[in-house]
């Protein structure tokens, strides 16, 4: 980083079904908590970013810049980003890049969706524009469809069982029983994995993050200062679609955010002591221990056989048992990242967004050494 970034203050709707409140409501909510949890007045913020992937599908409703900045007495400058299920995580990245330019001093970052009162079929066809709609729609893929390819895959190569990956979703639950944000306060077994609904081959319905509804928010400041900064900002991409992969167990593009995010923040994976990373579907937690350079590949569910792992992962429920309010899960893990580091006093934490079938894939790193 070429600017210290603060995280200023951070907040959040619940995750879940929000079925009376719409995006301007869920958006209010998120962004009055992170005022709140911060020193800044609403005044101080100089810049919004929405990040969203669906309202135009899910809500009829474009021009969410605007409708973010109406939340404020002043109305500063606001655009949208988009990039499917980063778009979150995207969002913070443009908020560094606007900060480090020295531009803006204060950045609120919210990241919103509403998708749970859409028809299933708008919001599954919506979903597959984070994929190539010219070649893997046309074959009938859906995202179940295609982890459940990259799963099928991976057990292949790497002999992974289905009972071992029923570990993934089991401890994401319980680790959402202390989260009171989170979508599901449920404790799962791994029979109950194993046993759930056939979704798509070999991934049940306890393997898949749900749809969800809620907004999360972020104060970037380089004025205000906070024990946690940003440490790395990464984002790589990669090929919309599964068919032009060379390999399915890996995704390059974490791989490349990784590099660059440990040589950015001067670190290497064992000084993190969280993780948030994006189990979309139980399988992608496994590839994503490995690619971020937690476990060596074929080793990830190794993490979920440890009673004392070296790091935490998904504390807050992750994507599963949270919910996954797609734009605004990035903003959301930061959130919980933030609030683990403050917890347990430890220094470093990391944050892995990604969109598609990982084509875009981003990491933070937050230092809580700053006090
Ligand atoms: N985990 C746990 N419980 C879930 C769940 C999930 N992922 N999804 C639904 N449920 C529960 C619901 O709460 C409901 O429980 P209830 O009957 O007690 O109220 C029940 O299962 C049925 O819910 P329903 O909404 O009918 O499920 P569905 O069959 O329409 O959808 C999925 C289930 C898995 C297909 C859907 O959640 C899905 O498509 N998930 C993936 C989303 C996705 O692709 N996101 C982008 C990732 S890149």
């Amino acid at each position: 980083m070429t600017a210290d970034i603060f995280l200023a203050g951070a907040g959040q709707t619940a995750f879940g079904e929000h079925w009376d409140r719409g995006l301007r409501e869920l958006m209010d909510e998120a962004v009055d908590r992170a005022i709140a949890a911060s020193p800044c007045t609403a005044l101080d913020i100089d810049f919004v970013i929405v990040a969203n992937m669906l309202a135009e599908f899910a809500n009829a409703q474009a021009h969410l810049g605007a409708m973010a900045a109406s939340l404020l007495p002043h109305r500063p400058p606001a655009i949208r980003v988009e990039a499917a299920c980063a778009s979150g995580a995207v969002a913070l990245h443009t908020a560094c890049a606007l900060l480090e330019s020295g531009r803006c001093e204060t950045v609120l970052v919210i990241g919103v969706e509403k998708m749970t009162d859409a028809d299933p079929g708008v919001i599954a066809t919506g979903l597959m524009g984070a994929a190539d709609t010219e070649r893997d729609v046309p074959v009938g893929m859906t995202f179940p469809g295609i982890f459940g390819m990259i799963a099928l895959r991976y057990m292949h190569e790497y002999g992974l069982s289905r009972e071992d990956l029923s570990l993934v979703s089991a401890c994401h639950h319980d680790n959402a029983m202390e989260n009171p944000f989170a979508q599901f306060h449920r404790r799962i077994t791994r029979e109950a994995v194993s046993g759930s609904t056939m979704v798509a081959d070999p991934l049940r319905l306890l393997d898949c993050s749900p749809i969800s509804d809620g907004a999360a928010a972020c104060i970037l400041s380089t004025k205000h200062r906070s024990p946690t900064r940003i440490a790395a900002s990464q984002i790589a991409t990669d090929t919309l679609s599964i068919t032009e992969r060379d390999c399915l167990t890996s995704f390059p593009a974490t791989r490349e955010a990784a590099r660059r995010a440990w040589k950015e923040a001067g670190i290497r994976p064992e000084d993190i002591s969280h993780i948030e990373t994006h189990d979309c579907f139980s399988i992608a937690a496994v590839i994503n221990l490995e690619d971020l350079g937690f476990a060596a590949p074929g080793k990830g569910i190794g993490l979920y056989k440890m009673a004392n792992p070296p790091v935490t992962v998904n504390g807050s429920g992750g994507l599963k048992a949270c919910g996954h309010p797609v734009a605004a899960t990035g903003v959301k893990q930061i959130c919980d990242t933030a609030k683990q580091l403050a917890a347990s006093g430890n220094r470093y934490g990391l944050a892995h967004n990604f969109g598609g079938i990982a084509a875009t894939s981003c990491i933070h790193i937050l230092d809580h050494g700053n006090s």
